[in-house]
């Protein structure tokens, strides 16, 4: 076993403490100190650099059974996260090795050497195997070219387009030879910037008025792709916009995470009928099989600059909790990342 000797006695954690009812409190949380301890046969112990929160998270939240289980009451959360190695009992895994894994929330963590994946620090900033090269621009990729079957000539819009996935969906798209990439977001300057620095051709803050109106504005001919961050109001302005042929990726629902009360389907669905149209959700968790090949297109469009990706970074684990409640308030542009 290689180890260092400089470790800290604890590591400060975040810990779920009630499952929150609607909005998340800061009483349903609580940060507490655990001891550090040595890795044991297999394991790594990691001190975590960039820790990830995701609207996801909301979900493990409840109890509700869904495709993945509920965070426990009382022990500490989860989520992606990308640290350095201090001590390995791991084969194939030293001292000074980086590894992106799961056990975030946290400043170190005993980790399993086979869920630890090496990452090169020198290839891409850390940060982005979380981002622009990790989970979230596999969504993007998986859904836009898989479970949108997004074809040269599409028209596409994409809702939360200022967001992770959405910013790097309608990106893939324009690349791709998109005919018309639209974007909604929630601010004037997140608007801006996916016209001005993403290269979509046109796109609206849907807080200024209905999106229905506002979609029909912006793609006046239709669109044959929809990537649905956002639900609610959006999907059903969606399908209204829909050709024929046109295919709606599920993605995620951000609108209603908070609800106390299940929110209204579309009123339109019987549109489908007419467009022919098609309505699938996906799992970026069934993609991984394309993990490989996106990185091998995706990479180099970042490295290029020909795709631009923003991060919004809350710096320390005591703000870890605030960075989580600030993506689901739309705080962020681009993926939201917590230094350590
Ligand atoms: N299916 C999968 O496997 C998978 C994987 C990853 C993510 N997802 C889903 O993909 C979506 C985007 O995730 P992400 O990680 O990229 O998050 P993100 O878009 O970076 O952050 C969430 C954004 O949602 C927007 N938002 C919040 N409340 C909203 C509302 N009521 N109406 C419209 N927009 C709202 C906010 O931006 P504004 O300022 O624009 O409101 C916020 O920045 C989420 O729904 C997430 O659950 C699904």
């Amino acid at each position: 076993m290689t180890d260092t000797p400089t470790l800290p006695a604890v590591s400060r954690e975040w810990h779920l403490l009630s499952r929150p009812v609607g909005w998340p409190k800061p009483e349903d949380f609580a940060l507490v100190e655990a001891e550090v301890r040595q890795p044991g046969e297999g394991q790594v112990l990691v001190r975590n650099k960039y820790l990830s929160v995701d609207p996801y998270m909301r979900g493990r939240m409840s109890a509700a059974k869904s495709y993945v289980a509920p965070f426990e009451l009382g022990k500490v959360m989860q989520g992606g996260a990308v640290g350095e190695v201090v001590a390995s009992d791991a084969e194939g895994l030293s001292v000074g090795d980086h590894v992106l894994h799961f056990s975030g929330w946290r400043e170190y963590a005993v980790v399993s050497g086979k869920n630890a994946v090496k990452v090169d620090p020198d290839a891409a900033p850390l940060s982005t195997y979380l981002g622009v090269l990790g989970m979230t621009g596999l969504t993007a990729y998986a859904g836009l070219l898989r479970t949108a079957a997004f074809k040269e000539g599409d028209a596409v819009f994409v809702s939360g387009a200022a967001g992770a996935v959405g910013g790097q969906v309608g990106q893939i798209a324009r690349l791709k030879g998109a005919s018309r990439v639209i974007g909604s977001a929630g601010s004037a300057e997140k608007v801006k910037l996916l016209v001005e620095e993403y290269g979509f051709d046109a796109a609206f803050n849907y807080k200024d008025g209905p999106v229905s109106e506002q979609l029909r504005a912006a793609a006046p001919d239709g669109i044959d792709v929809y990537f649905d961050n956002v639900g609610g109001d959006h999907l059903e302005a969606a399908i209204g916009s829909l050709n024929e042929g046109g295919r709606i990726a599920v993605c995620g629902m951000i609108s209603v995470y908070n609800n106390t009360e299940p929110a209204p389907g579309p009123k339109n669905l019987a549109r489908l009928i007419q467009t022919r149209g098609r309505i699938e959700g996906f799992l970026v968790g069934d993609h991984y099989d394309l993990q490989s090949q996106f990185v091998r297109e995706v990479a180099p469009w970042v490295a290029s600059g020909e795709l631009k990706y923003r991060e919004t970074v809350v710096e320390g684990i005591e703000n870890n909790l605030e960075a989580f409640l600030g993506v689901l308030r739309g705080d962020n542009t681009g993926k939201m990342i917590v230094k350590l």
